[in-house]
C-alpha cells in the first residue's frame, strides 16, 4: 500500500463534476478578479461560520497580517500567541512590526494554556491569537474573559478549523476577528491559496476590505477617517478626497480570492459538514482501535467539536514509529518539528530551549497520520495493523 498523508486529488474526484462546472462557469463568464461568485462565498462562509461579515483575501497569512493591520496592531505592540503552530501565525505579527509573546499549549488539548496568558500580559500587549490546533477548538470563554478584563483584541487563527464548534455552535469559536485559510489541504480547501476574514463589527470589516486593496475606495477613506479621529490627529485639507479606487488613504496590500477559487469554495462549502464527519469517523476508528495499545490518541476536550484537520498520536519513540510506517507505504509527519519560539527567524526574541516545556516535548513526541474524508476503509484498517504491529515490535525490541 502507498498511503498519502493528505489527498487532495481524492478530494476532487468526489464531486470532479460539480467543481469543474463551477470553474468553467467563471471562465466562460469573464469576471476573473472579485464579482458575484467572490461576493456570494463571502457571505455564505461568514453565514455558516456564524459571523455577520466576511471579508475574503489571497490566503491565510495574509488573513492574519490585514487583520491585525485593520486593528491598528504595529510598532511597540505584543501580541500573545503560542509557539506550537504553523509559523504564519507568529510571522504574522513581525510582520506588522509587532512583537509575538509566547506562551505554553495545555498538554491533553494542544491548544493555549488559558492559564499562562495572564502572566504574559503587559502594557504593551494588545491582542491575543490563540490557534484551534489541529482542529481542536480552544477553550474559548476563559481567553473572552481574559481579553474583555485587560481590553485584548481576541484574534482566532481559525486556519486550521473550519467546521470545529466550541460549545455546540461554530460561531463560538470565532474572536473579535477570526482568520481561515484554505489551503487546499485544510478542512475546506480551495484548489490554489484562498483565505478569509470573519468578524461581526462592519468597522472592522471595512478597515479588512481596504488593507486587502490598497487602502483604497469608499472603505480606505472610511478607515483612514476612523484612524485619524482615534489618533486625535486632523486630515490634512489639501488631501486628495475620491472614492474610486485610485484614492489611496492607506498602505495595504494585494490580497484577493480569485473569482474561480470562490466558485469550487462554494461547492465545496455544500459538502464541508460531510468532509467534517468524514475526518471524525476516521479519528473514532482509530480511537477505538488503539486504546489499549502504547499510543495516546488526541483527547476532545468536553466543550470541543474537534475536526480533525490533523490526527496525531503520541509516542515515546515517535521518530521510530515515523520511519517504520513510512516503511510499509504509510505517510507521516510531525505538525510542527520546529517550535516557533526556537525558529531561527525569531532567535532576536531571545527565547531559550526549555522555555515552553510542553510544546517542545510535543514537538518531538506526536506525529500525524492520514485522517482525510475520502480515505478508503481498507486504507484505515491496514494503518490500524501496521501501528499495532510497529508498536508491538517496539516494545519487544525494549
Ligand atoms: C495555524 C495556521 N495559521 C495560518 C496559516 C496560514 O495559512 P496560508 O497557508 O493559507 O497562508 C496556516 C496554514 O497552514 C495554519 O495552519
Amino acid at each position: 500500500m502507498n498511503i498519502q498523508l493528505m489527498n487532495v486529488q481524492r478530494q476532487h474526484e468526489t464531486y470532479a463534476s460539480e467543481y469543474e462546472e463551477a470553474v468553467l462557469k467563471v471562465l466562460r463568464g469573464g469576471e476573473y478578479i472579485g464579482g458575484k461568485e467572490v461576493v456570494a462565498f463571502e457571505e455564505e462562509f461568514a453565514s455558516y461560520q456564524g459571523a455577520k461579515y466576511g471579508v475574503s483575501c489571497g490566503n491565510g497569512t495574509d488573513a492574519l497580517v490585514i487583520a491585525l493591520k485593520a486593528l491598528g496592531i504595529g510598532c511597540g505592540d505584543e501580541v500573545i500567541t503560542v509557539a506550537w503552530t504553523f509559523f504564519a501565525t507568529a510571522e504574522s505579527i513581525a510582520m506588522v512590526g509587532a512583537t509575538p509573546v509566547f506562551v505554553d499549549v495545555c498538554e491533553d488539548t494542544y491548544c493555549m494554556n488559558p492559564d499562562l496568558v495572564e502572566k504574559a500580559i503587559t502594557k504593551k500587549t494588545k491582542a491575543i491569537i490563540p490557534v484551534h490546533f489541529y482542529g481542536q477548538s480552544c477553550d474559548m470563554d476563559q481567553l473572552r474573559a481574559i481579553c474583555k478584563k485587560h481590553h485584548l483584541y481576541l484574534i482566532a487563527d481559525c486556519a486550521q478549523s473550519t467546521g470545529t464548534k466550541y460549545l455546540g455552535e461554530r460561531k463560538n469559536t470565532l474572536g473579535d476577528v477570526s482568520c481561515f485559510s484554505f489551503f487546499p489541504t485544510k478542512n475546506l480547501g480551495c484548489d490554489g491559496d484562498g483565505g478569509m476574514i470573519l468578524t461581526d463589527d462592519e468597522e472592522l470589516a471595512r478597515a479588512c476590505r481596504a488593507y486587502k486593496l490598497h487602502g483604497s475606495g469608499k472603505d480606505g477613506l472610511l478607515t483612514m477617517r476612523r484612524e485619524y479621529k482615534q489618533q486625535g490627529r486632523n486630515i490634512p485639507e489639501n488631501m486628495p478626497i475620491g472614492e474610486s479606487k485610485y484614492y489611496n488613504y492607506l498602505v495595504g496590500c494585494n490580497s484577493r480570492l480569485d473569482a474561480i477559487q470562490a466558485a469550487i469554495l462554494r461547492k465545496k462549502l455544500a459538502h464541508i459538514d460531510e468532509f467534517v464527519e468524514g475526518r471524525r469517523n476516521n479519528a473514532k476508528a482509530f480511537n477505538e482501535a488503539l486504546k489499549d495499545s502504547e499510543y495516546c490518541t488526541p483527547y476532545e476536550a468536553e466543550y470541543s467539536y474537534h475536526s480533525y484537520y490533523i490526527y496525531a498520536l503520541r509516542h515515546q519513540k515517535a521518530s521510530l514509529v515515523m520511519k517504520k510506517l513510512m516503511d510499509v507505504g504509510v505517510a507521516c509527519g510531525t505538525y510542527y518539528p520546529v517550535p516557533l519560539h526556537l525558529q531561527g527567524a525569531f532567535v532576536q526574541l531571545g527565547y531559550r530551549q526549555g522555555t515552553l516545556p510542553i510544546t517542545e516535548s510535543l514537538c518531538k513526541s506526536t506525529f500525524a497520520i492520514p485522517v482525510f474524508p475520502e480515505m478508503y476503509d481498507s486504507e484505515r484498517t491496514y494503518i490500524i495493523e501496521q501501528l499495532l504491529k510497529i508498536s508491538k515490535s517496539i516494545s519487544e525490541d525494549k
